[in-house]
């Protein structure tokens, strides 16, 4: 595991040693720098506190700088496609599966079948929570954030319990206690926030042994000529990898180890910001597991044809992403031949993933293949060019955040090896990326999604909802229903709306 964790590993360390390297130990530092040509991260080294150089030491000396240009140079200058035209098809009917129109009978058959694996302790959860929600712009890790439910309930709550009660319905079923274990990939900037959230709620009733919190890794942000940039005279400045960063932090922070000393052979991992995410949905795991693939993943229907959404489909025979932004107008707008008035290229990618054990085992082998991608971002900087160092703020983007993304290894299956399942979109999507007031996935568009989905299941169950409000909803407590089941008691019972339903 260690050469594995060696070859992977490019991410600096964040350990702190009190006294600062030998003279020896910095040159051969300072020289692998300067064979880089980085040697400006040295800039102000002489002249800082023995503790700053000492920590200055410690994070230069977890990155390689060699593979950081590789990789910025990469990220750059995108090798170009192979010449031939590029075929998008839709994913092939085999490997689909759709919500909205499949049978009961098969739908209740994955439920059973998913619900069994979870009941067999064979099914783990990963959750991607290592973003800076910089568009939310909350100080607080975006699952601390609290939608305005009347519960005030965070997101990190609602997915929390929603675990509980899968398990409670697994165990059910099997007989045997049962455990979802939730690792909970965190970074830099949000692990030590997110540990101390949980911590305080006393990890929201669940075993705080199934709680796995863990850290994904950093890259040196650089500046548009490929320098890495220092954030202050002491400190390079960081950013995490992208949520592709999950692969090699599930190897090196030990995840994969736990899950095989657990048994887990399924995986759902999803994104924190998904208000209306079926944690461990019984469905999805028993469609998946059917299908005997290394990856499904789930997809809404694309609402019209300029939606600004990613596709999931097969490009050059191989299952991809392809944004909105790189297919052209006919492509958007093509229908599907078999059913009219419907989108031939609808399903839009959500991040949200089944993984089987054996897959994940396979990361050491390609992980180092994943591509990484440039984000122009406004980075503060301490100008090396100047001698007083001081920190600038940027007013329009003067550097890059390399990211992995975590659908790039979609292309490396082959296409049987890949499964989609298209979900209720009003059931299972709603991300919370921008600040209250956008009109669009903001807090108000979360909470009216799970308040309104709230409403539909008591109805459903036969409750006889009034409102002064036509919009007011219901909010269910998970602990009570996971998807809509066992509301039967409220059959008949008049709620008036805006109402918050918890387990007694
Ligand atoms: P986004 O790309 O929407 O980023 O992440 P974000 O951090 O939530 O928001 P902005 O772009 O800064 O406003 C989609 C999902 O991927 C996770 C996020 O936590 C979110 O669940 N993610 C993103 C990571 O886990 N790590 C990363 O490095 C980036």
């Amino acid at each position: 595991m260690d050469a594995i964790k060696k070859a992977l590993n490019i991410g600096g360390g964040s350990g702190a040693p009190a006294a600062e390297p030998s003279a020896e130990r910095l040159q051969e530092l300072k020289d692998k720098y300067a064979k880089a040509g980085q040697e400006q991260v040295f800039t102000f080294y002489d002249a800082l506190p023995t503790e700053q150089k000492a920590q200055l030491f410690e994070q230069l000396s977890g990155f390689d700088p060699a593979r950081i240009n590789e990789i910025t140079d990469k990220a750059l200058n995108p090798p170009k496609a192979e010449g031939g035209e590029t075929v998008l098809e839709p994913l092939p009917e085999s490997a689909t599966a759709s919500i909205l129109d499949s049978q009961k009978s098969d739908i209740d058959a994955w439920y059973d079948a998913g619900l069994g694996l979870i009941g067999q302790n064979k099914v783990g959860v990963v959750l991607m929570a290592g973003g800076q929600g910089t568009r939310l712009g909350s100080s607080a890790p975006k699952g601390c954030f609290d939608i305005g439910l009347p519960s005030r309930k965070s997101l990190f709550q609602i997915q929390a319990e929603r675990i509980r009660k899968v398990q409670e319905l697994a165990g059910l079923k099997s007989g045997r206690k049962v455990v979802v274990p939730w690792y909970v990939m965190t970074s830099g900037p949000t692990r030590a926030p997110t540990e101390q959230y949980f911590a305080e709620n006393k990890y929201f009733g669940l075993d705080r042994d199934n709680v796995v919190i863990f850290e994904q890794g950093v890259l040196p942000c650089v500046s548009n000529e490929g320098k890495i940039l220092l954030e202050s005279k002491g400190r390079v400045a960081v950013a995490p990898d992208g949520n592709g960063g999950i692969y090699q932090a599930l190897v090196v922070s030990g995840v994969l180890d736990d899950m095989k000393r657990r048994g887990v052979e399924h995986i759902h991992a999803y994104c924190v910001d998904n208000c209306l995410v079926k944690v461990a949905d019984p469905v999805f795991i028993g469609f998946a597991a059917a299908k005997k693939v290394d990856i499904a993943t789930k997809v809404v229907r694309k609402r019209n044809a300029t939606e600004s959404v990613g596709l999931i489909l097969q490009k050059n025979g191989r299952p991809d992403v392809v944004e909105y932004s790189e297919i052209d107008r006919a492509t958007a707008e093509a229908q599907d031949p078999k059913q009219a008035g419907v989108l031939k290229f609808r399903a839009a990618n959500i991040v949200n993933h089944y993984y089987s054990f054996g897959f994940l085992e396979s990361i050491p082998r390609w992980a180092h293949r994943l591509p990484h991608h440039v984000a122009r971002k406004k980075i503060p900087y301490a100008d090396t060019s100047s001698a007083s160092g001081e920190t600038v703020k940027p007013d329009k983007p003067n550097g890059i955040k390399l990211e992995q993304f975590v659908f790039d290894v979609f292309p490396m299956l082959e296409p049987e090896r890949f499964a989609c399942m298209e979900v209720r979109r009003e059931d299972e999507f709603s991300p919370l990326k921008n600040a209250a007031g956008t009109g669009e996935d903001d807090p108000d568009t979360s909470r009216r999604d799970i308040m309104a989905q709230g409403k539909r299941w008591v109805e459903a169950a036969g409750a006889q909802v009034t409102s002064e409000d036509p919009d007011a909803g219901i909010e269910v407590s998970p602990l009570i229903s996971y998807g809509g089941e066992g509301l039967d008691k409220f059959q008949g019972k008049p709620i008036v709306a805006p109402a918050v339903l918890e387990l007694e």
